[in-house]
């Protein structure tokens, strides 16, 4: 197989553990071994007697009960465990996907919902969202994108990196628009449950559409980036079994430590989210007050769920410019839009982590000092 370089992955291996502010992560704040298990009575013995042998190729029954729970109409055997997200998106563009299928995919993205597909030999056409439209994407812009041929549609809410959520309208408009077509819906959801009101909270698309992929993970909302574990939710269950088929080459199944303590956190989901949100809505109060201070240096669409933004910088022409000069003099990492295929002006920044203030001291001095 022939796959482009992930062009923010690339980026992350060259900068994330040795820059002083990194300010462009997606994720929310972690927490330690420890504290996870300091959080039901019993579970450190528990975990000091796990056994450390193969896991179920599906993933353990508990832990696929414990992931159906977060679904509505979903059961353990609709769930398919997965080493993160990023399996379980390489797996379904190479074991459901043919090659000379064509595929519509939301885009900018995280790369590897358009790339896996393409190397998959897959013909994609982006979903282009505009920031001109709030980012929305119309499903009337189907009428154009989606052809005879068109096997699959890949969309992703709330979106990396522009934070966008459609309502609920628009958002079952785009699933009906795919099952009127007879497409399969690749619904990356790995920032659902960041709803900074939980009214905006979209049903999966698994939960309204037989052919709907939905795809979650721990490593966003919950902060267990670590543990790499990712499902994917589905009623189709040749989509299922296709996909399974493939993950015996990959992985075959998840580590022990990770099924026991993403369960663990499952269990505990009320808490995690409740702390994340308020570790976001702190941050996106530091933000708001750092673009009005700015407001004609940057423009700023604030999100309405995730812990990413997607702003543009005024002040150069390119945000690659911006992102290397800033890094070289303050050492703060922002992600320029060019990793999302979407060069120009645009860059992504994080706030789902606690030591954000630090890192925007740091932009502001920058700001300051330089414009
Ligand atoms: C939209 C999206 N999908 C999938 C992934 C992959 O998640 P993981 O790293 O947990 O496999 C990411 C990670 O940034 C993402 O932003």
């Amino acid at each position: 197989m022939k796959i482009e370089p992930f062009l923010l992955e690339r980026f992350f291996a060259r900068h994330e553990f040795s820059v002083r502010h990194l300010l462009c992560a997606s994720d929310c704040e972690t927490i330690s071994l420890g504290e996870l298990l300091a959080m039901e009575p019993g579970a450190t013995e528990a975990f000091n007697a796990l056994r450390l042998g193969y896991t179920e190729t599906a993933g353990g029954a508990d832990l696929r009960r414990e992931i159906a729970s977060l679904y509505e109409g979903i059961a353990a055997d609709d769930i398919l465990v997965f080493a993160g997200a990023q399996e379980a998106i390489f797996v379904f563009m190479n074991a459901v996907l043919h090659a000379g299928d064509h595929v519509v995919v939301h885009s900018p993205c995280y790369q590897s919902l358009g790339s896996v597909a393409a190397a998959a030999g897959c013909r994609v056409s982006p979903w282009p969202a505009e920031a001109g439209r709030g980012w929305a994407l119309d499903p009337d812009d189907l009428a154009a994108l989606a052809w005879t041929d068109t096997r699959a549609m890949v969309v992703n809410f709330p979106h990396n990196p522009t934070g966008y959520l459609p309502e609920k309208e628009r958002f079952i408009a785009i699933v009906e628009a795919a099952r009127s077509r007879g497409l399969l819906l690749f619904s990356d959801e790995v920032y659902r449950f960041l709803e900074y009101d939980a009214g905006d909270r979209l049903p999966a698309a698994c939960e309204i559409y037989e052919n709907a992929v939905s795809l979650g993970v721990m490593s966003k909302a919950f902060g267990l980036a670590g543990l790499r574990l990712g499902w994917v939710a589905c009623r189709n269950h040749d989509v299922l079994r296709a996909m399974a088929e493939l993950k015996d080459y990959t992985t075959i199944c998840v580590a022990a430590p990770s099924e026991f303590l993403a369960r663990l956190a499952l269990r505990q989901r009320s808490g995690f989210l409740a702390r994340n949100l308020e570790i976001i809505r702190g941050n996106l109060a530091l933000l708001d007050a750092f673009f009005a201070r700015h407001e004609g240096l940057f423009s700023w669409q604030r999100p309405r769920a995730g812990p990413v933004a997607f702003p543009a910088v005024r002040f150069a022409a390119a945000s690659d410019d911006f992102c290397a000069a800033l890094l070289h003099e303050r050492g703060v990492l922002l992600a320029p839009g060019s990793l999302f295929g979407a060069a120009g002006r645009h860059f992504r920044i994080g706030f789902g982590r606690r030591d954000l203030a630090a890192g925007l001291e740091e932009l502001s001095a920058y700001v300051n000092k330089n414009l």
